[in-house]
């Protein structure tokens, strides 16, 4: 089948924050206890950091990460996890059913953060608590010295302020399931005051409400308008989550439910301009999709887990074992993020390490790198610039779901500096070739410097202990690049990227 397309020089959507590439970690299953932390696995440090992990989470390059949570936040504690270990409670969490030792807590994280090369996008608990123990924690963690919560960071040997920049006004408060869930008007009275309140200590902070947990909600987007008309003057940014899946085994709906991440986007953009317009606000709310991946592979034993055995200790939940097809899924994700890069400032991979995670341990035993940590790695480690606007020309086909899904999925980011232009491409048919003729405007000596592929007959392939490296991107074949025309085949159900360079 054929594709036209054209990238030119001109057709810039924005620059890229590089924060479009963070991720999360949460108190949930071996996330931390196993995952991030392990004092008495082979390759702890002397904080009990597993470098094993941290060597593959730098790999990623994850310039900023979400923290305690998730569902997680809305019963979170934060004056259990500072302070001399041996007084620190052991707590129940009612999120996930465990059990919270508090051994690592929130100055082990900054110092965790730290050693990963990444800053800290850290979450207030707006489901049981609210103002007064947002304002403790964030003089805890910022204020430099001569108050009660930032003496007592010292005493708890940290002198240097964490100075957390970027925070969450909760989580998902939209969901039944979260701990102090609320409507639309109590949460947004809520975030508005607990923002408020935040900025009168630093207002240069960047504050990210709680908009719905899924486009798939049905008080979505009713839920953004409300909250924003409470609060539209003193947030920064408003979140979107969104998980993925292939519960139906129909992988060409698979692969086509990213048009929904697209149309996701598209209304939160527009819900936040009108009540901009409706305030007559010059101000323009951005977006932080801090939730997003796939994310079904381990609901089956999650279910058995709460059912035989809750209240563990960092039980084994949520460790989705990622295969070809996910990878692809989340190569189409990051496409969806680069071109609204113009709006969707922040975004974070859920999550990082065993939990729906790119980064995958055994308690003990090795850590290795999931399917799904291919395409992130590239796009976080070249896609940093100016996202372009790729026009496609792509033929399309129709979706019961999800209407016309074009075959061809682009994205382009243009490095000025370092004079290079890297593609993500992704062919969605199962079957058949793509015969692309992209036309690089500007470009015309650019030449083609790498061309990595994930594809493959099995796309039910993972990689697994015993078999680590099953699924790794390939040297990718059939594209030559001449004259300002990158052209030739992308093979059916597979992902690239194409890097090109000056010269
Ligand atoms: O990332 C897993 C969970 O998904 C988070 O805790 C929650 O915010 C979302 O529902």
């Amino acid at each position: 089948m054929k594709t036209r397309a054209v990238l030119n020089r001109n057709f810039i959507v924005s620059d890229i924050d590089e924060r479009l590439y963070g991720s999360f970690i949460e108190h949930l299953g071996r996330a931390v206890y196993g995952g991030v932390y392990e004092p008495a696995h082979p390759r702890a440090d002397a904080e009990g950091f597993r470098e094993d992990v941290l060597e593959l989470v730098r790999e990623l390059k994850v310039p900023v990460v979400r923290y305690p949570g998730g569902n997680f936040v809305s019963a979170y504690r934060w004056e259990d996890t500072v302070g001399p270990r041996e007084n620190r409670p052991v707590r129940l969490d009612p999120a996930w059913k465990s059990t919270e030792p508090n051994e690592f807590g929130l100055n082990e994280f900054s110092s965790w953060a730290k050693k990963a090369g990444s800053g800290v996008m850290m979450a207030v608990n707006l489901g049981t608590r609210g103002i007064q123990e947002a304002c403790d924690l964030l003089e805890y963690c910022n204020h430099p010295s001569g108050s009660y919560w930032s003496d007592l960071r010292h005493s708890h040997g940290y002198p240097e302020p964490h100075n957390i920049r970027l925070w969450c006004l909760g989580n998902e408060l939209d969901g039944w399931w979260q701990v102090g869930h609320k409507t639309a008007v109590e949460y947004g009275r809520l975030a508005n005051e607990t923002a408020k309140a935040l900025k009168l200590f630093d207002p240069g902070l960047e504050l990210v409400v709680c908009g719905s947990s899924g486009s798939g909600m049905p008080t979505f987007p009713q839920w953004e308008l409300e909250v924003l008309e409470e609060c539209y003057d003193n947030v920064d940014y408003i979140s979107l989550h969104m998980y993925l899946n292939n519960k139906e085994n129909d992988t060409a709906g698979f692969l086509a439910s990213t048009v929904a991440m697209d149309s996701f986007i598209e209304t939160v953009i527009h819900t936040c301009d009108y009540v901009k317009a409706k305030k007559r606000s010059r101000k323009t709310i951005n977006l932080s999709f801090d939730e997003w991946n796939v994310w079904y592979h381990s609901n089956e034993s999650d279910n058995q887990i709460y059912k035989n055995t809750p209240w563990q200790v960092g039980p084994s939940l949520l460790e989705d074992v990622y295969n070809l097809e996910d990878a692809l899924v989340v190569g189409l994700m990051l496409n969806s993020l680069i071109r609204h890069a113009d709006r969707v400032k922040i975004a974070c991979l859920a999550q990082l390490v065993n939990v729906i995670a790119p980064v995958m341990t055994r308690t003990g035993g090795p850590a290795w790198r999931q399917t799904i940590f291919y395409p992130f790695f590239y796009v976080s480690n070249y896609a940093r610039g100016a996202a372009l606007n790729v026009r496609v020309d792509s033929p399309a086909y129709e979706h019961p779901t999800y209407g016309q899904v074009p075959w061809l999925d682009a994205s382009a980011v243009y490095n000025g500096e370092k004079g290079t232009v890297a593609l993500f491409l992704v062919n969605r048919s199962l079957d058949e070739n793509i015969e692309l003729n992209l036309v690089l405007e500007g470009f015309e000596d650019y030449r083609l410097a790498m061309h990595k592929m994930m594809a493959g007959n099995d796309l039910k392939a993972a990689n697994t202990e015993d078999h680590p490296e099953k699924v790794v991107p390939a040297e990718g074949t059939g594209l030559k690049c001449s004259k300002g025309v990158l052209e030739g085949s992308v093979l059916p159900a597979s992902w690239n990227f194409v890097l090109l360079t000056q010269g």
